[in-house]
């Protein structure tokens, strides 16, 4: 691990089986993503600045995001539209001044983006823009035609890692938050050789991304574990609306291949939805077609895609065909790639799609500014939870989230100017699991993603949320054999994410005993405002469960 400017502290236990030395910087940033590389850069002007990454930094979620940013760059009506679009998309549940921040501020940080050597497409020098679901207009800038994501994360790694107060800890995992006095002063990492070290920092904030992995099928990678806003849970800061789990309509449908995005711009640019008749079926579900809000085709294709008898699937394409306009293999160079490993084209071929689990809309809870309901805590980005996104985020508004709430919070985390205060490290087991533990835990695992699939996917109800926290129970039971090991190994580390992850979604989506946006409830099947226009948050209160309320904000 490259320490660079951090300071080294006198190390407070070294025994037989533990490394366990503590340091300090002055602010810690947990996940290289959109929004932990944007707030590192708000920061190093100010003190030193530690990123701590499960991967190389490039792997994220952010990396993978296709389709693009939505950004309104044509002053006040478009600005004022962006608003609106993001609101509808929200199904009543948006934080409006926190969508305001995102849609005034955005203009701002994405030309500040293009300033640092971003490259977005552009024809005779203008920007080009494209449409996504419950978009207004085409306001969705893209980079290589569906690079998006990497060419952000590229660029604005290339300008953190100019900076000489930004130091960056790869392949290395956050396995606890440490509090004194109420307040977050540090955290315990652990490498990829299995060393352990407590960082000490003046502020830590999570930008750790998603959960996708919580579910079977997902978009996301397999760094997309929750680890974030497990940490925050355990600490005691509040999660809010994590039922909204977003399904993204179409992942490749391929057996053995994994779910692969296939862009909602294939939508922006003409694809049709087809059922195993043929049939164009968006016409039955809404009027703005394939280019609905994403939580109703994401349901449309679940409901068209439902065999007649159990275990019985039909197929749903996705059809490019007739789009003759455009070079679809220029616009969509890595979709096209990827297609062709499976001997699919989207000039000529069906391709077959399905829903995955791709954005969690709820997450930890913070103000405008990314501060957390703990001092010293604060969180941006897919980690965070300000009411931006309501109950279904509108497409491509989470780039554009990363880089506002990202820099909010880094500023935040300036304005409080709180102290360092140095913990000590405490001794910790080392955890080699042996080949057959490492099995074992693997099974616990895909069991539990498995349920999280099957019992709290796009279409719940009372019955299979509660099957759902019966899987939980297994999980947390398969993790018990483990317990001697504690949070000593990457994977143990991210499966007690998970698992407190789903528990959050489960007893979450429970409680909400209505539909709303991505929430679909067959037993309660409409949306209820008289009692559920409120954003649900989960407390922890000494010696009680974890105990929901549901807050206007
Ligand atoms: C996509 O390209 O369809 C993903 C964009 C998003 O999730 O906002």
């Amino acid at each position: 691990m490259s320490l660079g400017a951090i300071q080294r502290l006198p190390a407070a236990v070294i025994a037989s089986k533990v490394m366990a030395l503590a340091q300090q910087v002055d602010f810690l940033v947990v996940g290289a993503g959109v929004a932990g590389l944007r707030a590192a850069v708000e920061l190093a002007d100010h003190g030193n600045v530690l990123v701590v990454t499960k991967e190389s930094v490039g792997e994220s979620n952010t990396h993978y995001a296709q389709g693009g940013i939505a950004v309104a760059m044509e002053g006040d009506a478009d600005v004022a539209l962006h608003l609106s679009d993001t609101i509808a998309a929200g199904d009543g549940l948006v934080y409006e001044p926190a969508a305001r921040a995102l849609v005034t501020e955005g203009p701002l940080r994405v030309a500040e983006l293009i300033g640092w050597g971003a490259h977005f497409d552009e024809e005779n020098g203008k920007l080009l823009r494209t449409r996504e679901g419950a978009h207004s207009l085409p306001r969705i800038l893209h980079a290589d035609g569906d690079a998006t994501g990497a060419e952000i994360s590229r660029s604005l790694a290339a300008f953190a890692r100019a900076h000489e107060r930004i130091r960056f800890s790869e392949w290395t995992t956050v396995t606890g938050l440490v509090a004194a006095n109420g307040c977050v002063v540090a955290a315990d990492l652990l490498d990829r050789e299995g060393r352990h070290e407590r960082m000490n920092a003046r502020a830590v904030l999570i930008a750790a991304g998603g959960a996708g992995q919580t579910y079977s099928d997902t978009t996301n990678p397999a760094v997309a574990t929750g680890d974030g806003i497990a940490l925050a849970a355990e600490a005691g800061a509040e999660l809010a609306d994590m039922e909204f789990y977003q399904f993204h309509p179409t992942a490749l449908s391929l057996p053995g291949a994994p779910r692969f995005l296939l862009s909602e711009a294939l939508r922006g640019e003409g694809a049709y939805l087809r059922n195993d008749r043929g049939e164009r079926f968006m016409e039955r579900y809404h009027p703005l077609l394939e280019l609905a809000p994403r939580d109703v085709v994401a349901r449309a294709i679940t409901r068209e895609g439902m065999g007649s008898g159990p275990g019985t699937v039909r197929v749903v394409h996705l059809d490019m065909r007739h789009v003759k306009n455009i070079n679809l293999h220029e616009r969509f160079p890595g979709i096209s790639a990827e297609l062709a490993r499976y001997g699919l084209d989207l000039q000529s071929d069906l391709i077959p799609v399905r829903p995955a689990a791709h954005y969690l809309m709820g997450g930890i809870r913070t103000s405008l500014d990314g501060r957390t309901s703990l001092r010293g805590l604060y969180a941006a980005g897919e980690a965070a939870c300000t009411g931006v996104h309501g109950a279904n985020r509108l497409a491509s508004n989470s780039l554009l989230e990363g880089l506002v709430f990202g820099a909010r919070a880094a500023q935040a985390m300036l304005a409080d100017g709180l102290p360092l205060v140095a913990v000590d490290a405490q001794e910790l087991p080392a955890a080699r699991l042996s080949a057959d533990e490492e099995e074992k835990l693997e099974a616990v695992i895909a069991q539990l993603q498995h349920a999280m699939w099957i019992y709290a996917g796009l279409l719940r109800e009372d019955s299979t949320l509660r099957e759902g926290m019966a899987a939980h129970a297994a999980c947390e039971a398969g993790l018990a054999q483990f317990a001697h090991y504690g949070r000593g190994n990457r994977r143990l580390a991210e499966a007690h994410a998970m698992s407190r992850v789903a528990h959050a979604i489960l007893h979450s989506a429970l409680a909400r005993t209505e539909s709303r946006g991505a929430h679909f409830r067959n037993d309660y099947p409409h949306r209820d405002d008289a009692h559920f226009q409120k954003h649900s948050v989960l407390k922890r209160v000494e010696g009680q469960d974890e105990l929901i309320v549901f807050e206007a904000w």
